[in-house]
């Protein structure tokens, strides 16, 4: 039996989210859910933006769905950004962002990448200040600990891909010890697992030019916090737009899976918010975190037949009720 802790949040997460539930209960019949709350509305309800109940539950899960949440556009005393808390309170150090070609959405044909982000350290662990008055400096971190995590997780990733390549993305010329470090370790962990055929690297300025020109080259994709915010939004241009880009935040046995859309308080209550993204990010947890291999591929076949069936016309008023409808008849 599979336990999910299901933390709508704030706006369209309300919308999408049940939809990502009621398609996974079709996939798993024994699915245990538990609701959570997290957010802008439980911030204000309870004074906590991730009440401590919330964390438990997913400890108690091992899996979560979020859905998106607001943030306020001013600081607010005592409020935290509720993902930021989940993924440090989790521990969910790796972030995972597939992009790939959909039918009648993408612009090109025949991607399929995946981008693994470190999501604990790097030049955001938020240690910032002032040296003077006229210099400011952050700090960036970078543990042989999370780069050798993030690399197991690349490997076993690479294991069920049956990856073509793994690319290591850094700038270790200009920073040798931080990014240094991190492709060093990554590689001893990749070694180990035998997969040093496969290991490639690329400064990230190159990989940023070659994700635009030959998206097409990439598989696997392994880099660090900043470059993998920034290479992630660049390469889902390729991948449909934000209502079908998924992610998985993962920790050790512990995996909680997020529409990298936000809570489009635009949209919100109007019935046009894409669920896709949600769906598909339930999808990841199919396949990485619990390793349903079957179940994942009958979803993501669910999803290209709904695509290919679904002219840009049918995407209007009823987008939320119209895909979960088409979607479950065809799983
Ligand atoms: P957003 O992703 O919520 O919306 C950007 C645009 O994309 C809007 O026009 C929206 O209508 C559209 N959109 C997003 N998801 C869609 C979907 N599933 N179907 C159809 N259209 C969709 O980003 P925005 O507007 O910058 O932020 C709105 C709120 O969400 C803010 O409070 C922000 O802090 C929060 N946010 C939360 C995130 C999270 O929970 N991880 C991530 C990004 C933003
Ligand atoms: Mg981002």
């Amino acid at each position: 039996m599979r336990r999910l802790c299901v933390i709508p949040g704030d706006g369209i997460g309300q919308e999408v989210v049940p939809v990502a539930v009621r398609v996974l209960e079709r996939l798993l019949p024994d699915l245990q859910v538990t609701e959570a709350e997290a957010g802008w509305d439980c911030f204000q309800r309870l004074g906590q933006s991730v009440p401590e109940a919330t964390l438990q539950a997913m400890r108690d899960c091992g899996a979560g769905l979020f859905g998106a949440v607001s943030s306020p556009s001013n600081a607010v005393a005592g409020y935290r950004s509720a993902i930021l808390t989940l993924r440090q309170q989790l521990a969910l150090g790796v972030n995972l962002r597939p992009v790939r070609s959909w039918p009648g959405l993408s612009d090109r044909s025949g991607v399929d990448l995946l981008i693994l982000r470190e999501n604990s350290e790097g030049l955001y662990v938020g240690k910032e200040h002032m040296a003077t008055a006229d210099l400011a400096i952050a700090e960036c971190h970078i543990s042989r600990q999370a780069s050798e995590h993030i690399a197991q997780r690349a490997s076993e990733i690479a294991k069920l891909r049956t990856s073509r390549r793994i690319t290591l993305v850094h700038k270790a010329n200009v920073l040798p010890l931080t990014c240094g470090l991190f492709r060093d370790s990554c590689r001893k962990v990749l070694d180990a697992h035998g997969l040093s055929a496969l290991v490639d690297e690329r400064l990230v300025d190159v990989a940023a030019l070659q994700l635009v020109e030959r998206p097409e080259e990439f598989d696997l994709i392994v880099t660090t916090n900043l470059f993998g915010d920034v290479l992630s939004d660049l390469a889902s241009h390729w991948g449909g737009g934000l209502g079908l880009a998924p992610s998985l935040n993962w920790g050790q046995g512990i995996a909680l899976a997020e529409p990298v859309h936000g809570s489009a308080p635009d949209i919100a209550g109007s019935g046009r918010a894409n669920p896709l993204a949600a769906v598909l990010s339930a999808g990841l947890l199919l396949r990485y975190h619990w390793q349903l291999i079957e179940q994942a591929d009958r979803l993501d076949r669910a999803v290209e037949g709904l695509l290919r069936s679904m002219g840009k016309a049918d995407w209007g008023k009823h987008t939320t009720r119209r895909a979960e409808q088409e979607l479950i008849a065809r799983l």
